[in-house]
């Protein structure tokens, strides 16, 4: 009987495992090029240190097939990888659901516990029925989730003098051998940890910036590999920062192979003591003294007692905030590295570095010489006649590192707690004529990923895009800032308004933004005030109304990532800053302005305050952002179910529109308040004109755009909706030519006279004012080539790019224009060339997306896609016609259009 039931058994099992065999090989054979990967949790790779309770999962797909749709996913979650492996979800098995979505799954397994690893894999089934393999496994670990979990206390040592760096220094013995470890740390304002004399990762400039009473972000490092020795020694080096006073919270994990656990905490770290960089500030620079780095410093112990005039110890002291937040914005890191080989020596022994463009970041040092010997460099966006450098516009800041050699061979340095803006480094003090190489450039910002390529046939439009994106790359420091060299490196939310979505198309700002959001937050007063900058150092209270960018950051974040969650966070507050404005009104119009149309060309300025606008009202300009604010959070009511909100908001703006008419509307001239590029391109952007007027509205402006002989009159904000409005009514020519101006004022302008990075004014100036070189509140125009050359569009109501539009305009002077943009769902590319009247068009969408993509025709039928004729295409479909151009809806895939135009 045993032996019959065996052989049942045995069978059973031959059975079960040939039917598997042949699901497996069917899938496989049908789903074999479909893959899960790019694994993302908080829009992060296996991040470490989470502290939310559910965080969200994000994946894409890969099939290389046309018009492949998710429609089931299924996520497990296991605490090991075995078990993963063996598709045990004892943490999660989200089972199989219904979804195409992809972005921003909420896991909703069992409660998270702290500081564990937590593994997890996707597989998904496809509209044709297709179902993937599980993707390769991707983790998240918490960080310290729960009150018990802080253990430790802020220290720090008062008695010195403002910019000194302090070092807290402990020594532990591991007693058994470790399985991992684990450093929380956050220091303010800046901290550089050290075990065993080695730099725990490769960030600089730690923690992010923030309201650090209402905020603090601390990091968790995987440190099991620093351990090496029987006695560690953790040496955290603490600059003042924007905090002032260097101040240390840590804590150490130290989990032992038999799974007991030791803890050191600040309270270990309580001795004390100044090191070698002596001094150290944002604005001013660094000081490195490589004599002070005595092996004391980095040997176990202090050598002794604990009070001698070499240690000192640290104390408590009350909690710069009581709000310890995991950081989850990508850290400040070296991105780029650039040898300068022009070297040239204006003075005897005053050598100047070219760094062949503008940038942020430092100077590093390869240098032989006698002990004592000092070097110091001075930071410059330009030089004088003479050769040497010009520091004047950077107002207050002296931008100056200095390093004092030990004598002891090859030194290399560079700063850690400070950076500068600059293109020329003024060399004092070297012991011989610098070799190229023996000062290299260390490009240095927050370590978001490149997400956008642009180029086409006209050089120039190339260069004004590397001259933005060089810009931008400069002013992204955990907040985006208006310039990194000058005494200021402030998140301005007037010049946001109109720079992020020439940040997003360029960068991954699905962390960053989230992160700044926070910092505008931050700011607000219960009256629902925000402030000009965030976190809040300067400019005023209550912001200019023109910070749009408030509500904008989470708009984006949720057309571009699919990022809902944001929208939900921060509503009340974007609400409560409208109701701000509204309050802010009188007969419907906002009372106050201080920036309006910031900086518009000289002549158009007011005489008194040039950067001021004469003719664009800022009354106007801040009437028209109320009114724009309430269209977005009654759109955002909507997304989150709150109908009466999204009514009263939606009718709040009625009455808006209607008070910015009354006030401004010209109707004799047809236009609005001066009938100027500014005025008329903002109310048409703004959506503030009755339809009857829109013709008239826009002949005015491009008259005045051909007036002024194709040149932009517009300031920081409406030059961007310049751009955009002239092309959506028909004259993208009229807009590339403003675009390709060389002569003043516009960007090729600026490229004429040498810029590499975006002026401040449409003038070129150097003296002791407002006269940045490396300012991306003009760069707009990025954004029109990512969106009209290339005709890449979200659709905000198919969010994280589950549809797009592609929509290039074909200019008349370009033989080409390509470019890609990697989104959340995947690489979306384009690129279109004429040849005679002959127009191609190729476009890649990916997978789970739907694209629908405007071809330019002479003939609609004679539209052809791989060859094939529209209809006959797989997986084209013909929508529509739309004045000369076929509207098409595809999925993902590759798809080569050509068509006679
Ligand atoms: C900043 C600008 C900002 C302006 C507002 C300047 O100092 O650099 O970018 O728009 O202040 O007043």
């Amino acid at each position: 009987m045993n032996n019959y039931i065996n052989m049942l058994t045995v069978k059973k099992t031959i059975y079960c495992a040939l039917c598997c065999m042949l699901c497996l090989n069917l899938s496989n054979a049908q789903g074999n090029k479909l893959k899960v990967v790019d694994l993302k949790c908080e829009y992060a790779t296996n991040p470490i240190g989470l502290d939310i309770q559910s965080p969200r999962l994000n994946w894409r797909i890969e099939s290389g097939q046309r018009g492949i749709i998710q429609s089931s996913y299924q996520i497990i979650v296991s605490n090991s990888m075995e078990k993963l492996s063996q598709d045990t979800a004892d943490v999660w098995d989200s089972g199989k659901i219904k979804a195409s979505n992809s972005t921003g799954i909420f896991y909703n397994g069992r409660e998270l516990s702290s500081r564990q690893r937590f593994f997890w894999k996707v597989r998904i089934w496809t509209n044709n029925n297709h179902v993937s393999e599980w993707s390769e496994p991707a983790f998240f670990e918490t960080g310290l989730l729960n009150k018990e979990d802080w253990i430790s206390d802020w220290i720090t040592y008062v008695p010195g003098i403002p910019g000194r760096v302090l070092y807290f220094k402990a020594t532990f013995n591991k007693e058994k051998p470790v399985k991992q470890a684990r450093a929380y740390i956050s220091g303010l304002g800046f901290y550089e940890m050290q075990i065993n004399k080695r730099k725990v990762g490769d960030q600089f400039l730690e923690p992010a910036q923030s309201t650090y009473r209402k905020r603090i972000y601390y990091s968790t490092y995987d440190i099991t590999d620093y351990l090496s020795e029987d006695s560690n020694v953790v040496l955290v080096s603490v600059a003042p920062g924007w905090y002032g006073i260097p101040s240390l919270w840590l804590q150490i994990e130290v989990t032992y192979l038999d799974g007991s656990v030791r803890w050191i905490t600040s309270n270990d770290m309580r001795h004390v003591t100044t090191g070698p960089v002596i001094y150290s500030t944002i604005f001013d620079g660094e000081s490195y003294d490589a004599r002070l780095a005595v092996p004391d410093l980095y040997k176990p112990g202090v050598p002794s007692g604990l009070m001698n005039k070499d240690w000192a110890w640290a104390h408590n002291t009350d909690d710069p905030g009581d709000n310890l937040i995991s950081q989850i914005v990508e850290p400040i890191k070296v991105v780029d590295t650039i040898v300068p080989t022009i070297i040239t020596e204006p003075a005897p022994g005053i050598y100047v570095v070219d760094a062949g463009r503008n940038l942020a970041g430092w100077a590093a040092l390869k240098v032989t010489g006698k002990e004592g010997t000092k070097i110091s460099l001075k930071f410059a966006e330009f030089c004088y006649e003479n050769g040497l450098v010009n520091q004047e516009n950077l107002r207050n800041a002296k931008a100056e590192d200095t390093y004092i050699l030990n004598g002891k061979g090859v030194e290399t340095w560079h700063p850690s707690f400070t950076y500068h803006g600059f293109r020329y480094i003024q060399v004092e003090g070297f012991p011989y004529r610098p070799q190229s190489g023996d000062i290299t450039v260390h490009v240095v910002r927050s370590a978001v990923a490149h997400t956008g390529k642009f180029t086409c046939s006209n050089k120039l439009l190339n260069n004004i895009h590397q001259m933005i994106v060089n810009t931008e790359s400069s002013n992204l420091h955990s907040v985006p800032t208006d310039c990194p060299q000058r005494d200021e490196r402030m998140g301005w939310l007037n010049d946001l308004t109109v720079r992020i979505e020439q940040a997003i198309y360029n960068f991954d700002m699905s962390r960053f933004y989230p992160k700044f959001i926070d910092d505008v937050e931050d700011t607000q007063d219960e009256d629902g005030s925000i402030t000009c900058v965030a976190p809040f150092r300067f400019g005023m209270r209550p912001a200019d109304p023109v910070s749009a960018s408030y509500l904008l950051l989470a708009w984006k974040c949720y057309e571009f990532y699919g990022d809902e969650r944001i929208i939900r966070e921060h509503y009340a507050g974007m609400k409560a800053w409208v109701d701000f404005l509204n309050s802010r009104t009188e007969n419907g119009i906002v009372n106050y302005s201080y920036y309006g149309d910031w900086c518009p060309p000289e002549a158009f300025g007011e005489p008194s305050h040039t950067a001021i606008s004469k003719y664009t009202p800022g009354k106007m300009i801040s009437t028209g952002y109320l009114f724009y604010c309430s269209k977005i959070i009654s759109k955002m009511a909507q997304i989150i179910g709150n109908p009466k909100d999204e009514e009263y908001y939606k009718h709040l703006a009625e009455n808006i529109s209607k008070a910015f008419n009354n006030a401004y509307w010209d109707e004799q001239a047809g236009g609005y308040a001066s009938n100027n590029q500014a005025s008329n391109s903002f109310a048409l952007y703004m959506g503030l004109v009755d339809e009857n007027n829109i013709p008239r509205v826009v002949t005015n402006l491009f008259e005045d755009v051909k007036k002024h002989d194709y040149h932009l009159t517009t300031g920081n904000l409406c030059t961007k909706y310049l751009m955009e409005i002239l092309t959506e009514y028909g004259y993208a020519e009229a807009a590339y030519k403003i675009a390709t101006q060389t002569t003043y004022p516009g960007w090729g302008y600026m490229l004429a006279n040498g810029a590499t990075t975006l002026w401040e004014r449409w003038e070129y100036a150097t003296g002791d004012a407002m006269n940045s070189h490396n300012h991306p509140m003009m760069g707009s125009v990025d954004s029109w080539f990512y969106k009209y050359v290339l005709g890449i569009k979200p659709e905000l109501d198919y969010p994280g790019f589950q549809k797009f539009i592609i929509r290039p305009f074909i200019i008349k002077e370009l033989d080409f224009a390509e470019g890609e943009l990697n989104t959340v769902k995947g690489l979306i590319k384009t690129a279109w060339k004429k040849q005679g009247n002959i127009l191609t068009i190729d476009v890649t969408v990916p997978d789970n997306t739907t694209a629908k993509i405007f071809v330019p025709a002479k003939n609609m039928k004679n539209i052809t896609e791989s060859g094939k004729k529209i209809g006959k295409a797989i997986g084209v479909v013909f929508l529509h016609e739309e004045n000369g151009l076929a509207v098409l809806e595809v999925g993902s895939g590759n798809y080569h259009f050509k068509t006679e135009i």
